[in-house]
């Protein structure tokens, strides 16, 4: 694994459960873990529950005995490491989005289809679609529970740099992150309502706004190239330009018709990660909302008029997706438990050698959709197609 902070504490909370979760064909050890400050890197792998760490992540690349290669960097190494990562034959798991730009996730994309000729399998980590009841969703829409799906509306919402005095960090900076609110969060609910609908988004008109300019460079940072990650107090020592958005907001077609709206905010006051999703379609709605990540709410149009209303179905049945697994009925899970059930389907299709999804070509398509939002912004708003995911390798 490449990173040992946020993510890399999720992905380590999974990979240290899932092999005593599920019944897999193969066992996971955590073999060596990536950080670039020696003594945080050795406390990380205490920590976490890596055999052996280290500060240069091409001794992943250059072990014999490691199979998989998990990144949980900033945006802006991913290409570089998955690049290197499929040459050397490794299964590649990274975090979203893909990349920072689309011409790194179109590299990415098809250097994957090229490894995967030789057995070599790569996933990309949009968790969301592994909660239980998102999941669950997307097999509702499938058997034709909700009909034809009319809208789609999707917020992802949050609060942490509302404060101006709130620093610098690489989520601000364009060269770091890519984009903002935009590609952090809006990619999780492009990725979901995709999953959920079967359809793909194919044009946008977006707004996108950049509250605060300016912020105070980040503690232990020396000048605009600050790297610190994550850091949450100022130095006093000078201030950047934020260079991302703050907020997107656009409206959607999707290719099987429906009409979509979605919000991704990080100033969204009192709104901490404010996930939420409804679906109308012509025989019913369903609404997911991560706060009460359990429930579904169901509206089935198809019930007599009068017992006719929003249902809460609570999905921790033992036949709901992944839940056979883990307590008996109405014992919930929560946000960890959606990493666990990436690494098990991972490993499965990793052992049995087929290919995990989405797939790094699904998250080029989310990439095309960020890049089609940025540019209609760009354009006062204009009506922007989103470019066909062509990989190098088909152009
Ligand atoms: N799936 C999700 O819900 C979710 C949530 C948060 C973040 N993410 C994604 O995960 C990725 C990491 O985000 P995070 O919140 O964990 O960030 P973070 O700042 O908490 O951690 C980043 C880690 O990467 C390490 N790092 C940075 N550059 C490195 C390099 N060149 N070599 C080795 N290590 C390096 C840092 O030391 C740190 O350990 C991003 O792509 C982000 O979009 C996904």
């Amino acid at each position: 694994m490449v990173g040992y902070a946020f993510m890399g504490a999720a992905h380590s909370q999974a990979w240290r459960t899932v092999n005593r979760v599920y019944d897999l064909p193969a066992r996971a050890r955590m073999a060596l873990i990536c950080g670039r400050d020696t003594a945080k890197v050795a406390d990380a792998a205490d920590r976490l529950g890596w055999d052996a760490y280290t500060t240069d992540w091409r001794d992943l690349i250059n072990s014999d005995d490691i199979d998989v290669v998990d990144i949980c960097t900033p945006g802006d190494s991913h290409a570089e490491i998955a690049l290197a990562a499929l040459a050397a034959g490794k299964h590649v798991l990274c975090e979203k989005p893909l990349a920072n730009t689309v011409a790194e996730a179109r590299a990415m994309t098809a250097a994957a289809d090229a490894a995967r000729a030789t057995g070599v399998r790569s996933m990309c980590g949009f968790n969301y679609r592994r909660v239980p009841a998102v999941t669950m969703m997307r097999q509702m829409v499938a058997d034709g529970r909700l009909g034809v799906i009319r809208h789609v509306r999707a917020v992802y919402l949050q609060d942490w740099i509302v404060d101006p005095q709130f620093p610098l960090v690489w989520r601000l900076q364009k060269d770091r992150a890519g984009s903002g609110a935009l590609g952090d969060i809006g990619a999780h609910i492009i990725d979901l309502t995709q999953f959920v609908t079967g359809q793909r988004i194919s044009g946008v008109s977006a707004v996108t706004e950049t509250f605060v300019k300016e912020r105070p460079l980040p503690a232990g940072s020396s000048g605009l190239a600050a790297t610190v990650d994550g850091g949450s107090s100022a130095d006093g020592n000078g201030t950047g330009p934020v260079t991302v958005d703050d907020a997107a907001v656009f409206v959607a077609r999707l290719d099987g018709g429906a009409l979509a709206t979605y919000e991704a905010s990080r100033f969204a006051t009192g709104r901490k990660n404010a996930l939420r999703v409804e679906i109308n379609g012509s025989l019913g709605s369903v609404v997911f909302d991560l706060e009460r990540l359990n429930e579904l709410e169901f509206y089935d149009a198809t019930r007599p008029t009068v017992e006719q209303g929003f249902n809460r179905i609570l999905v921790t049945e033992g036949e709901h997706p992944y839940m056979s697994a883990w307590w008996p009925p109405g014992h919930i899970i929560g946000y960890e438990h959606s990493f666990t059930h990436e690494m098990r389907d991972f490993i499965e299709a990793v052992a049995t050698g087929v290919d995990p999804t989405p797939s790094f070509a699904d998250a080029l398509q989310v990439q095309l959709v960020l890049d089609a939002v940025a540019r209609s912004a760009e354009l006062g708003s204009s009506w922007t197609e989103v470019a066909p995911a062509l990989t190098a390798a088909a152009v």
